[in-house]
């Protein structure tokens, strides 16, 4: 028996990375989930490691009408939400002031900031009227420390999800619902594909893996209702830019 069974999980971000990590670790715990990202190949893959349980709700979540068709699906199937993984974000090649496009500032502001926001606004009714909910933010260390690696953009969208969940508490918390605000460092996903400057496979090796993200997020949605992780950071032990900073002392 699993701890999470009869509960109806929603994971964006669900066909690869955190997100694909996250939606097994909540299966294999028990939960019912459902899986959303733009492209349906990579969703229905993770589907049928999951089983029945599985449901593939494809959406682009920076069209609030998109995130909608999402809830309205399930209400009718489900008709509640126990948990909402908020975890689908970006990164683009050009993210740095010298070569940021006003094309480049939406993908970046909308693709990481808007589409959570819009993902809340569906989650919270259901979790209102259950007076019980969990919503669990994938932003990263640059919502918290400012850094030059992820571009001005991105740190500033991933901030914005940082002060927003600290927010969303001190609005919910009367109403049964946990907000927490995961902030990992580099962790070995497909969104390194998109770094200006190409990470080895030695070097991801090293990272942070999605598993270990899966397991972490699987520990927050299983903690009683009675308490709340606000903010947890997780980062490899071989830190590149502490590493980085001891090698500039020799
Ligand atoms: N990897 C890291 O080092 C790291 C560190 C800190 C924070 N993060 C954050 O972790 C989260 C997950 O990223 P990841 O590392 O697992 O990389 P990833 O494998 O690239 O995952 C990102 C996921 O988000 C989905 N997505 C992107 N834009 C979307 C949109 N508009 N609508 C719906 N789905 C969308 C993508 O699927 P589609 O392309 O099919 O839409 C993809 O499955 C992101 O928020 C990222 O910013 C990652």
């Amino acid at each position: 028996m699993g701890k999470l069974d009869g509960k109806i999980a929603w994971v964006t971000g669900a066909g690869s990375g955190i997100g694909e990590a996250a939606a097994l670790a909540l299966a294999e715990e028990g939960a019912t989930v459902i899986l959303t990202g733009r492209r349906r190949e990579p969703l229905e893959d993770v589907a049928r490691r999951i089983g029945d349980r599985a449901h593939v709700q494809p959406a682009d979540l920076t069209v609030s009408a998109q995130v909608q068709k999402v809830g309205d699906y399930i209400r009718k199937t489900f008709n509640r939400l126990d948990i909402l993984i908020n975890n689908a974000g970006v990164n683009i090649l050009e993210r740095h002031w010298a070569n940021l496009t006003p094309e480049g500032i939406d993908t970046l502001v909308h693709g990481n900031l808007s589409s959570a926001l819009y993902c809340i606004t569906v989650a919270l009714p259901f979790m209102r009227a259950q007076q019980d909910g969990l919503i669990i933010h994938t932003a990263s260390m640059a919502g918290r420390f400012i850094g030059g690696l992820s571009g001005p953009i991105y740190v500033a969208a991933k901030h914005g999800i940082v002060a927003m969940s600290h927010g969303l508490n001190m609005e919910e918390c009367v109403n049964g619902i946990r907000s927490t605000v995961f902030l990992p460092g580099e962790v070995a996903t497909p969104i390194l594909d998109k770094r200006p400057n190409p990470v080895s496979a030695e070097e991801r090796a090293r990272m942070v893996q999605p598993a270990d993200c899966g397991d972490l997020i699987r520990y927050i949605a299983t903690m009683p209702k009675h308490v709340v992780i606000n903010e947890v950071h997780l980062s490899p032990t071989w830190n590149r830019s502490y590493v980085a900073a001891l090698r500039s002392k020799l």
